[in-house]
């Protein structure tokens, strides 16, 4: 917009058509940008997320001193304003804020809840990239869930280990810190020697610096939500290896990709043989998590077949002694596990997620049905093929118990709830009447459309059911109302 000066009735016209507009003017009577939005109305967060602008890459750089729970951290971050932007806020919960700039220049900084507002200089224009460094520091708090349970920057005797769904990840990098705003991401970690500092992604260095603590870089090159980024800080035992693409039975841990001779007509072409899997676990869940680790490769190869290439550039799990978290995530790329939890169903229910989740990711914590009921059936399928219990077991079981009642997939009734059995069992029941009702050709297409339609992309539940209507090729209102949407149980399954 240009400031006008000429006539004041134009003047006063474009004064309020920008008020109007949610603008503000300058002492000259110019227009100039509004603040962005503090959320992004999410249904069960709605201060969670900003508006006004989209990142595209975080640079996170974290320096962890375990003895005292310190984290210095510098959060670079470059995006692209969505509107004429005059203040804009982050996430970020705890922690001190000791600077910030935007593109260069220092910005005013002001902290009111878990929102950082930063105010540039200068005014951004809308469709502007701009970078927008914050410095900060402090002893990360983790965050108890509306379910109670913990997430964020956990502690741990020798490091720690941050987990993000929902909310977590703003207990240590200042974002925008809802799944509807996907980024790439580039993390350093700084720790102490003798300690690993493990990440997402593909690890493209590591140094000691000159005070003898070691830095590792991460670099994630697709995009990823923020509750999926990860960092586990400890003493870990590592193992590196190259997805084969060949799928492999229960059991059977895959081989060590050798040579070209080892290349045959059956590998599969979806999982890449030049995919970098590194697992780490914790020195007393190594040695008994080490067979399970080493059958990723082969299940990722067998579910890349159902639902079409792995999405990402690196694989792996990270298997943590129990105490520290109280469930499996599907942390992106590399999938974190406290060792009670590390079990084959849970591991195909988690690398599921690479897919359903991950790569295809909720427009609002509403859609989570998406994740959680795709990666529940998944592991369905793997018990159909591979241990003789049919989905429809599942579905029959499922369908008796009475939890599973408590409200509709597709609408928890508060964030309390956003974990709770519907989500996952109802969710998978809802694939399995899809299934019965379009036929398996018909469903196996659904399972490789959907993440190959919206992948590294955000989708919503309408989303879903408008897709998997176009490839049935017919409406399927009725099976949407009753069994993802309705209250209560049907009566007959
Ligand atoms: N997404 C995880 C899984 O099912 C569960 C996360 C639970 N998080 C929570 N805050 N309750 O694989
Ligand atoms: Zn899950």
């Amino acid at each position: 917009r240009t400031p006008r000066r000429t006539r004041a009735g134009a003047a006063a016209a474009l004064l309020a058509l920008a008020l109007l507009a949610g603008g503000c003017t300058d002492a000259g009577g110019g227009v100039r940008g509004a603040p962005g939005a503090a959320g992004l109305r999410d249904p069960y967060f709605p201060k969670l997320g900003n508006g006004g602008y989209d990142v595209r890459h975080y640079a996170l750089s974290l320096a962890y001193d375990p003895g005292t729970g310190r984290l210095d951290g510098t959060a670079e971050i470059t995006a692209r304003a969505t509107q004429d932007l005059s203040a804009f806020n982050l996430d970020l919960a705890g922690l001190t804020v000791s600077g910030a700039t935007v593109d260069g220049a220092p910005a005013a900084h002001n902290r009111a809840g878990d929102e950082l507002t930063l105010r540039p200089r200068e005014d951004i224009r809308d469709g502007a990239e701009f970078k927008a460094t914050v410095t900060y520091t402090g002893v990360p708090e983790p965050i108890t869930d509306a379910d109670g349970s913990e997430e964020g920057w956990l502690r741990t005797d020798d490091g720690a280990l941050a987990v993000g769904e929902p909310e977590g990840s703003m207990t240590w990098f200042p974002g925008n810190h809802h799944p509807a705003d996907k980024a790439t991401y580039d993390i350093t970690l700084t720790v102490p020697a003798g300690l690993e500092a493990l990440s997402n992604g593909v690890r493209t260095d590591r140094r000691t610096e000159g005070d003898g603590r070691v830095t590792t870089a991460w670099h994630s090159a697709e995009p990823m939500a923020s509750y999926l980024a990860t960092v586990a800080i400890g003493r870990y035992e590592t193992s590196t290896s190259t997805a084969t693409g060949k799928p492999t039975p229960p059991g059977k841990p895959t081989a060590p990709a050798t040579d070209k001779a080892t290349a045959s007509a059956s590998e599969s072409a979806t999982a890449p043989r030049s995919l970098p899997v590194l697992t780490a676990a914790e020195p007393s869940v190594a040695a008994g998590s080490a067979a399970l680790r080493g059958e990723i490769p082969g299940i990722l190869a067998r579910q890349a077949e159902r639902f079409g290439p792995y999405p990402f550039s690196a694989a792996g799990a990270i298997v943590t002694e129990d105490g520290t978290l109280g469930y499996a995530l599907e942390t992106q790329t590399r999938p974190v596990f406290p060792a009670a939890a590390f079990d084959r169903t849970t591991l195909v229910h988690e690398l599921a997620h690479q897919w359903f989740g991950n790569s295809v990711t909720p427009a609002t914590w509403r859609d989570l049905w998406l994740n959680e009921g795709f990666a529940t059936y998944a592991e369905w399928l793997y018990t159909e093929e591979y241990e003789d219990v049919p989905a429809r077991t599942h579905f029959a079981r499922a369908f008796a118990q009475d939890a599973n009642w408590a409200f509709p997939p597709a609408a928890p009734p508060s964030a309390e709830n956003l974990f709770d059995p519907p989500v996952y069992q109802r969710g998978a029941m809802v694939l399995h009447k899809l299934r019965e009702t379009v036929g398996d050709a018909t469903f196996d297409e659904i399972l490789r459309g959907w993440p190959e339609k919206y992948r590294h992309a955000n989708a919503s539940t309408a989303d879903f059911t408008a897709y998997a209507e176009s490839v049935a090729g017919k409406d399927l209102d009725e099976l949407w109302k009753v069994w993802l949407y309705g209250d209560g149980k049907p009566a007959k399954p």
